[in-house]
This record gives structure tokens, C-alpha cells and sequence, in this order.
């Protein structure tokens, strides 16, 4: 594997290489590149801060790391060695009292290597867990995207009462944030639904719970790719007699679409990949991780599953 294919967590040990300009160590090099394959914008070094002063002049200053604009957060790393961490820990607590405004976070390299596992790397990470090849859409853009959605559908729907209508489990992450974007009295349901082989098609393994009719119905999609699911849906969804029946999808995989299916709100149009996190997983995993990602392709097992059930996606990434 060249080292540029590798993951952040799979390059050499940082002890054993000189880092890059400007990095004065290698963990902040290594800290940068994991920054960048999240897609989080950095600067490193910025500012420097005067903590001590001997009359007029400055005799102490405190450079943060790393400042990371998206999250107006500033960043030093550390190791485990501890009279650094004490001396660092020091330099941190007047910066905070000098200047409040400055928001400033001491990174631990324990810290860090839990990050990393969250996303399945490095030495926490649990065996067997396939990589995520690149982030689509990070967890900023995801809520913004969704906070648009939120004021559409606000807008659209003023005076009304609707029901958002989600498919587990891929969902929930979804509906959560999207409801909450939602300035309106709104209700909320859960359908679940169970994929079968040969020819005996899906069904319903969780009903609503409301009753829909008369009502107006938002149904709720993490993902449309066939849009097999949705039509089927639709249908069912109608025949409960709604007073109007309408689709918001996060992500729409459009040159994937067999079945003609009408799509009212969509976040964002997704190419024909694999895609896990916010929801949506791989065989139950991944559904926490707070951004969008490609998972990493694999060569499909000799056979495939029977009777998926829609709830996990067995079906391997082609
Ligand atoms: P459709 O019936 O082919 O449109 O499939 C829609 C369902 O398949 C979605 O609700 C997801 O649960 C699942 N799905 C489709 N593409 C992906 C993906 O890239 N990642 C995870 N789940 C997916
Ligand atoms: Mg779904």
C-alpha cells in the first residue's frame, strides 16, 4: 500500500519520521492529516498569546497548536509525559483567565486515539472494522444542510400540523435533528420494514402508531437509492387516507433510481458508493459516526444473505 492510500492511523509511528514544515512535532503533523481527512479546516500556530508581563513588557506567550476556524476552538496536543502536561496545563489556565472569549481544549494522546477509534482506526479500534475511504459530507455541513431543510419545510407547511413519518433504523439521526429544525407543531412516527427474498417482497415488521388520515404526512428517508422502498411506502402510506403525502430525503442516489419516485425535499445528491455514518450503516456499524463517509469497497462474498432485514445492510458495497 503506497503511504498516500493509508489512513492517518496506519502511517509509521510518529517517533520514527521528521515531520513536515511548519510542524515542530510529528503528532501535530499527524493531527493535521486527520483534520484534513475529516474535512475540519485548521491553522496552525496563528496567534500568540502574552500570559506574563514584567511592567510593559511581555515576558511569557502561549501559541496554541492548532486553531480550528469551524469550530472557533483552539487546540494544543500533548503527550503523556507529565511534567509537560503540568507546564502546558499552567499556560492554559492563564490563557483562559487573560482571555475568557478564547475557547481553548488540551488534547491528550488518549483523547485522540478514541477518536480515532470512534471512526474505526487506530490501536482502539476493533478488529475486523472496514475503513471509511473519505468523508462526503461532514458533520457541519450535515447540520446545515439540515437546518435549510428544516426552515423549507417550515415555511412550507405554515398553519399545518404534520407527521413526520421515518423508516428505522437508518433514520434517527435524521429525524432527530431535522424535527428539531422544525418550527411547527409537528408529530412523529416510526414504520420498520423487513426485505425478503423471492419474490415475497418487504414488509412491515413495525406499523404506525398514529392515525394518519386527514392528516398532513412528511415521510422521512435517510436514503433513496432504487427507491423501491419509497414506492412501496408511498403506497402504503396512501391508502391510510393522509390529506397530503410528501418525501424528504437526506440523500438522494439518483443514478441508482429504478422506480419513479417523487422526491419534495432532498439534501444532497450522492454518487453511486457505499455510504455510512449519521444513520446509516454497514452491518449495524458506523451509525455513530457524526459525518457522511464512503465506506471503503470489498469484494462481494460467494453468497448472499437471505431475508435482509432493512434494519441492517448486509448487502456488500459493490
Ligand atoms: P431503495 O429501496 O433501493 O431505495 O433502498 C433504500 C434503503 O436502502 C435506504 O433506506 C437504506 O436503508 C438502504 N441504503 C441504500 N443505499 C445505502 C447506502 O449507501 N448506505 C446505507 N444504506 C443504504
Ligand atoms: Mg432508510
Amino acid at each position: 500500500m503506497l503511504p498516500e492510500e493509508q489512513t492517518p492511523a496506519e502511517r509509521p509511528p510518529t517517533r520514527d519520521w521528521t515531520p513536515p514544515p511548519p510542524f515542530a512535532h510529528p503528532s501535530e503533523a499527524e493531527f493535521a492529516r486527520i483534520l484534513d481527512f475529516y474535512g475540519v479546516r485548521w491553522e496552525y500556530e496563528p496567534r500568540s498569546f502574552p500570559i506574563r508581563w514584567e511592567g510593559d513588557r511581555v515576558v511569557e506567550m502561549f501559541t496554541p497548536d492548532f486553531y480550528l476556524p469551524d469550530l472557533d476552538l483552539y487546540v494544543e496536543l500533548t503527550t503523556l509525559k507529565q511534567s509537560l502536561v503540568t507546564e502546558k496545563n499552567r499556560k492554559l489556565r492563564l490563557l483562559r483567565q487573560l482571555y475568557p472569549h478564547i475557547r481553548v481544549k488540551l488534547l491528550y494522546r488518549r483523547d485522540y486515539h478514541r477518536l480515532l477509534a470512534r471512526y474505526g482506526f487506530g490501536p482502539l479500534a476493533q478488529a475486523g472494522v472496514r475503513k471509511i475511504e473519505r468523508v462526503l459530507f461532514s458533520a457541519d455541513a450535515v447540520q446545515k444542510r439540515v437546518a435549510e431543510l428544516g426552515r423549507q419545510i417550515s415555511q412550507d407547511y405554515k398553519g399545518k400540523e404534520p407527521v413526520l413519518v421515518g423508516v428505522l433504523r437508518g433514520v434517527f439521526c435524521f429525524m432527530a435533528d431535522l424535527m428539531r429544525a422544525i418550527s411547527l407543531p409537528v408529530s412523529v412516527d416510526f414504520m420498520a420494514i423487513s426485505y425478503y427474498g423471492k419474490g415475497e417482497g418487504v414488509r412491515i415488521t413495525k406499523d404506525l402508531d398514529l392515525d394518519i388520515q386527514g392528516r398532513d404526512v412528511l415521510l422521512v428517508e435517510d436514503i433513496v437509492d432504487t427507491g423501491m422502498t419509497l414506492h412501496f411506502l408511498l403506497r402504503y402510506l396512501e391508502s391510510r387516507g393522509p390529506a397530503s403525502l410528501k418525501v424528504c430525503a437526506l440523500l438522494d442516489k439518483r443514478v441508482r433510481r429504478i422506480a419513479d419516485v417523487p422526491l419534495h425535499y432532498v439534501g444532497f445528491e450522492v454518487p453511486d458508493e457505499f455510504l455510512v455514518g449519521y444513520g446509516l450503516d454497514y452491518l449495524e456499524k458506523y451509525r455513530n459516526l457524526p459525518f457522511i463517509g464512503v465506506l471503503k469497497p470489498e469484494p462481494p462474498p460467494d453468497s448472499p444473505p437471505q431475508g435482509v432485514d432493512k434494519a441492517s445492510h448486509s448487502h456488500p458495497p459493490q
